[in-house]
């Protein structure tokens, strides 16, 4: 069941949602080579700590840390160690907060120096699959309408679609209905009423779509082991369009 938020609620998730966007640009303007993906984690820990929230992601099934930080072939839920960033890594950062009683989600993927082409061509073109699926977005407009535009922009730029993991409602779950694949086809799927949440979050993988669990049960890796980016935003459907609140 979708869950329509009142404005009351919706006042109360902006505030969840602006930490976690700031915490997303804090991390962008510290990650550097030689930091471990560790050390980021402790960044995002202490970011949310320090504004009032609790990290969602930790103790969530049991994960490990705040923040899921997924380098290059790994896909989503990149568990922090004691991993070296270097110079050509794409890092994708996935980090909740919860305050007021309401879950903000985001994902930001960073590139450390020089990424080359390829690399450099996934990230932009995953954000820009975030801004093509919710193009035309607002109430009434079919669920899969969204994953159809991801999935159009992905494939016309010889990249692929994750299909394991999607995007969900949130709220006072972290998880809420309905998940939001980035594929489909337009016109199927439930008409999004107007004050639904939603995390819209484009996983898209330069080589096959296919990702396999590492043992750890949680890392997510693409079976090619070529890379993968991932951007995600927390938004609300309004009657004439989106208000997106990580942003
Ligand atoms: N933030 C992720 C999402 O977009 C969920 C992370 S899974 C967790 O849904 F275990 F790390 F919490
Ligand atoms: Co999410």
């Amino acid at each position: 069941m979708i869950f329509v938020k009142s404005e009351e609620e919706i006042a109360l998730m902006r505030e969840p949602a602006r930490i976690v966007r700031d915490c997303l640009s804090f991390v962008g303007t510290h990650i550097r080579a030689g930091m471990t993906t560790k050390e980021v984690d402790a960044l995002v820990y202490d970011f949310i700590k320090a504004s009032g929230a609790e990290p969602s992601c930790l103790g969530y099934c049991g994960y490990p840390a705040s923040a899921c930080v997924s380098v290059n072939e790994v896909v989503v839920h990149g568990i922090p160690d004691e991993r070296a960033l270097e110079e050509g890594d794409i890092v994708s950062v996935d980090l909740c907060a919860y305050k007021n009683g309401f879950h903000g989600d985001g994902a930001r993927t960073f590139c450390i120096g020089d990424v080359g082409p390829e690399k450099e061509k996934l990230v932009r073109v995953t954000e820009e699959c975030f801004f093509k699926g919710i193009e035309g977005l607002r109430a009434g407009v079919p669920l899969y309408d969204i994953g159809a535009r991801v999935q159009a922009h992905a494939e016309a730029n010889g990249f692929s679609v994750i299909r394991a993991y999607t995007g969900h409602g949130i709220g006072r779950e972290m998880h809420e209905d309905p998940s939001v694949p980035n594929f489909g086809r337009k016109g199927t799927g439930v008409r999004l009423p107007a004050n639904a949440v939603i995390c819209v979050e484009p996983m898209i993988a330069a080589g096959t779509w296919r990702v396999k669990v590492l043992s750890d049960g949680w890392t997510a890796v693409t079976q090619d082991r070529r890379p993968a980016a991932h951007y995600e935003n927390t938004l609300v459907i309004r009657e004439s369009g989106v208000e997106i609140l990580t942003l």
